[in-house]
């Protein structure tokens, strides 16, 4: 598989965004077709439930992962620690009905079904790199919506500084949630201006399809310049806080994951290198690339941490 390195100018900053976003529905319709009519029809891409939805302009124009190589190499602590078995143990997760809980400093809290949510949230397509602290990447279509467009429909409050999220704990059906490997449930959080920003996505599907279970159905966050870890799976709390959440990996071992966690090939793991990155799926001459500070969107990002030295906040 081939990966174009380049591609740190947003397509919508060159092409007119309506355009742009025209022309990638036309590229993907057609795709859609040609694709559709070289598989068998009980392959994953003969589904297609959300080839209509619109790219949005805030995708990355770069090929994307296989889906194979995505929905299997999966980090799924609250099934297991080994990344390919998720697949078949998350598989009957009951992910319909779906509720999210929206807990403090928002004047419109309570609990909410997905539903409704998606009601009030029209989807969209973005293809986005995907960066794992564990120096393996991938590029994926999400489904989803704006999440910063999202949580402006519970009117946060001035207090209201962090966000933090919560996975369901239930280890009946999460059966690793009886393991000791992370102080459960699985907590995330991202300072509001982070939530906030226009790249920060909730993906409820992926390659036109819902999210697979392994993948973090039926809600899970993208947070494209962060590592992998920040983009927590299966929602069901969100809480606005004054203070700075206790974030699961960074409770586990803070020397290891920080809470802002943005990709930087400058400030290595304590034990490994973050200066290069495996390609999943990827052939062996082209498996490598090197990994770009906050993964390839620092045009957009950087901006919220100017303030910061990035080597103590990492
Ligand atoms: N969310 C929950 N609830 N539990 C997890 O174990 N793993 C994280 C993140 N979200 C994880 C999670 C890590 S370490 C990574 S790299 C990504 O999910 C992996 O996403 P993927 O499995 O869809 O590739």
């Amino acid at each position: 598989m081939l990966i174009k390195e380049k591609n740190l100018i947003l397509n919508s900053e060159i092409t007119d965004k309506k355009i742009f976003t025209q022309r990638r529905q036309i590229i993907k319709a057609a795709a859609a077709i040609s694709v559709a009519s070289l598989l068998p029809s009980t392959s994953h891409a003969a589904a297609k439930k959300y080839a209509q939805v619109p790219l949005g302009p805030y995708s990355s124009n770069i090929k994307t992962s296989r889906y194979e190589d995505v929905a299997n190499y999966t980090n799924y602590y609250e099934f297991t620690t080994n990344k390919t078995d998720s697949t078949v143990l998350a598989k009957n997760l009951k992910t319909s009905p779906w509720k999210v809980t929206v807990e403090g400093e928002a004047e419109k809290v309570g609990i909410f079904d997905l539903e409704d949510i998606l009601k009030n949230n029209p989807l969209e397509e973005r293809i986005y790199r995907f960066r794992c602290v564990e120096a393996w990447s991938m590029v994926v279509p999400w489904i989803g919506f704006s999440l910063g467009d999202m949580l402006k429909q519970f009117k946060p409050n001035s207090k209201a500084k962090f966000v933090e999220f919560t996975t369901l704990y239930d280890p009946e059906s999460m059966p690793g949630q009886k393991a000791k490997s992370l102080d459960w449930p699985y907590v995330e959080a991202l300072r509001i201006d982070e939530a906030m920003h226009p790249l920060a996505f909730l993906a409820t599907g992926m390659y036109d399809d819902d999210l697979p279970n392994q993948n973090g159905a039926p809600l899970r966050l993208v947070i494209p310049w962060k590592y992998g870890f920040k983009s927590i799976k299966a929602i069901v709390k969100i809480r606005f806080t004054e203070t700075m959440p206790v974030t699961a990996w960074n409770k586990m071992a803070a020397k290891e994951y920080g809470f802002y966690a943005n990709v930087n090939p400058e400030v290595p793991h304590p034990r490994w290198s973050q200066s290069r990155e495996r390609v999943l799926g990827a052939s062996i001459f082209t498996s490598k690339r090197k990994t770009e500070k906050f993964n390839g969107y620092g045009d957009q990002v950087a901006s919220l941490y100017s303030s910061m030295d990035l080597k103590k906040y990492y």
